[in-house]
């Protein structure tokens, strides 16, 4: 409750050879002090403090800490109290607005989950005495073991059945504020949840906090939840987490379902580590609670378009909180089936079949959505501009930059740009490449970049004429560069020039090309920026100084050799002058 940041300074305003002083008498020894032990019995001294370390130390009995240490033993208080102290010794004051906050909150909250508790208890025994409720939820095929797993209860058909176990009902405002009770217009108090099979809500700490209610049978609404209460945000909780939390833990993973009758079977079926939303959309804050418990999370869905959507938006919330170390994955089950039907046919070894066998990672599903709303499948120019038109603003909420980048090499994969093979490559068609925003990191070589380059964009080349004219076949050592330079160069516009018309015309070269394509400085590359002109007139400019420096060093080595065997006069006139150049830069080094 005390802020760190305020013990912080206190610890380092406070200086521990002053605070043990004023209890012990401290001798001065070499750079430390030092007195018989306080804690122990001793007649030699073998308790030192150090001021240098701000730490005292007993090399008799081993005690040892800081000044708050020290205070809290040798005073026998408690840590708090030890600060308050400490704190007035320098003349410091302790911070109370949150822990007066915490106070707060704590008298507002705890007789809300005092009477939960109570309700609670309740619904619990009025099930017990429901032969219709036990009916149902056997109907349904619930063991009483489940049931009482997950306490489940009943709330009689009564409008105030709650007065049975709260003689103060007409007044006691708590149950208002807790949402068990309504209060009409006249003033009439009466119970939300009647003739209902109640689910507990638990939170973190395993109190109750909310419920949800099922008619038994048909009636709307289906399930009535607890409103938002000081105790309850339906969209921060997850039903079942606290009865799953270990669970959770052995399986290394945790699979997010929709309803709280998928989590109550799939427990009982021994797929314990399910926990559901309620009725809400996944959020950030769902997420984060589960990222405590486990960094594989899986989104179970139904089979049919609600479930497609539902996922959909789970989705979208992810993206942005998406890591390199979450794992965030999707199952979506055959057409009618939720996970509760599902689990009762299959059993858990059905289920973690279907499982292993059909889920789909996010960017799986991400780009199997966006694919198949774009018709992809149909291979025209437009629908693949418009698959990246749509699937470019959700890859870029992406923060992990991993996932990112690997992504949009999926994405470009998928979208088949670069598979000759399945499609014809058709001249004068021109695709529109994805753009990102990003510096393009190049581990390539600088032909692989050259190539790269001019694949991607050759009209690049056509901006940058005169530089790139001056490239000569001789500035490069690929065979595949060669053929690329010249037939561009010989081209004589290379705006008419598309990366489908390169690729048509040097068949065998498409495997290694279609590699360097979907490597990830040309994936992750805006080809249409200002940056990407600037960096391909700096590669055509380093080709043509690494290819003199080159041809320099051949002609020095010539020349030394021919010196050598034959003497200086062998050399023609402008070899000579050569020489004297070399022989004058090895003096100035
Ligand atoms: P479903 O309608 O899929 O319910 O709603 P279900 O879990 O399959 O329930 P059963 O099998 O018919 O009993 C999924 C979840 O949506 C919320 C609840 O959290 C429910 O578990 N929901 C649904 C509501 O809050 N209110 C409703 O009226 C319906
Ligand atoms: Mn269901």
């Amino acid at each position: 409750m005390i802020p760190q940041t305020f013990i912080d300074d206190l610890l380092a305003r406070a200086d521990i050879v002053q605070v043990v002083e004023r209890f012990v008498p401290l001798k001065k020894a070499g750079q430390n002090y030092s007195a018989c032990c306080p804690f122990h019995q001793e007649k030699s001294p073998s308790f030192t403090v150090s001021p240098t370390k701000q730490f005292y130390h007993c090399f008799g009995c081993g005690v040892h800490g800081n000044a708050l240490g020290f205070i809290m033993e040798y005073q026998g208080l408690g840590f708090i109290d030890a600060v308050k102290m400490l704190a007035s010794e320098y003349g410091m004051v302790v911070p109370e607005e949150r822990s007066e906050r915490f106070e707060q909150q704590k008298a507002v909250v705890s007789p809300l989950l005092d009477v939960m508790s109570v309700a609670t208890n309740f619904f619990k025994k009025s099930l017990k005495q429901s032969p219709e409720a036990i009916d149902y939820l056997k109907k349904r095929g619930l063991t009483g073991e489940i049931a009482a797993r997950f306490e489940l209860g009943f709330s009689p058909e009564d409008w105030q059945a709650l007065a049975t176990v709260f003689p103060q009902y007409e007044t006691q405002d708590d149950l208002l504020s807790a949402g068990l009770v309504i209060k009409n217009e006249q003033g009439r108090r009466y119970d939300r949840f009647r003739h209902r099979v109640m689910f507990p809500i638990h939170n973190q700490k395993g109190q109750i906090i909310g419920f949800g209610g099922r008619v038994l049978g048909k009636g709307e609404p289906k399930y009535l939840n607890s409103p938002e209460t000081p105790l309850f945000e339906k969209g921060k909780e997850l039903y079942g987490l606290w009865q799953a939390r270990q669970a959770i833990k052995t399986a290394g993973k945790v699979m997010v379902v929709e309803g709280y009758m998928d989590v109550v079977a799939l427990s009982q079926f021994g797929v314990d580590y399910a926990v559901a939303t309620l009725g809400t959309a996944t959020t950030g804050d769902h997420i984060h609670k589960l990222l405590r418990y486990s960094e594989r999370i899986i989104f179970c869905f139904d089979g049919d378009n609600a479930g497609r959507k539902a996922a959909w938006r789970a989705l979208e919330n992810l993206l942005p909180l998406l890591t390199d170390a979450i794992t965030t994955e999707f199952l979506f089950l055959p057409e009618g089936e939720d996970p509760d039907t599902f689990v009762r046919q299959v059993g858990k070894d059905g289920f973690e079949k279907l499982l292993a066998e059909r889920v789909l990672p996010l960017s799986r599903f991400l780009i199997q959505e966006i694919g198949s709303r774009t018709e992809l499948a149909k291979g025209r120019a437009e629908d693949k501009a418009k698959f990246w038109h749509e699937i470019k603003p959700l890859l870029n909420q992406i923060a992990a930059p991993t996932l990112r980048n690997v992504m949009w090499t999926e994405a470009r994969n998928f979208a088949g740009l670069l598979r000759p093979k399945q499609e014809k490559w058709q001249p004068g068609k021109k695709r529109s490449p994805p753009e990102v925003r990003m510096a393009s990191k190049a581990p390539a070589t600088l032909e692989d970049r050259l190539i790269g380059f001019l694949l991607q964009k050759p009209a690049i080349a056509e901006r940058n004429r005169s530089l790139f004219g001056q490239l000569h076949k001789s500035h490069i050592d690929g065979a595949e560069s060669q053929a690329l330079l010249e037939f561009l160069q010989s081209s004589p516009t290379l705006k008419e020039v598309s990366t489908e018309v390169i690729l048509q015309q040097f068949p065998q070269f498409h495997s290694r090309w279609q590699k360097l394509l979907t490597a990830e400085w040309v994936v992750s590359q805006d080809f249409a920026s200002e940056e990407a002109e600037k960096e391909f007139a700096d590669i055509c400019q380093q080709i043509i100084k690494s290819a003199e420096w080159k041809k320099q060093e051949q002609l020095q080595d010539y020349i030394e050799r021919k010196v050598t065997s034959s003497g200086l006069a062998s050399l023609t006139p402008e070899e000579k002058e050569k020489y004297r150049e070399l022989t004058l830069m090895r003096a100035r080094r």
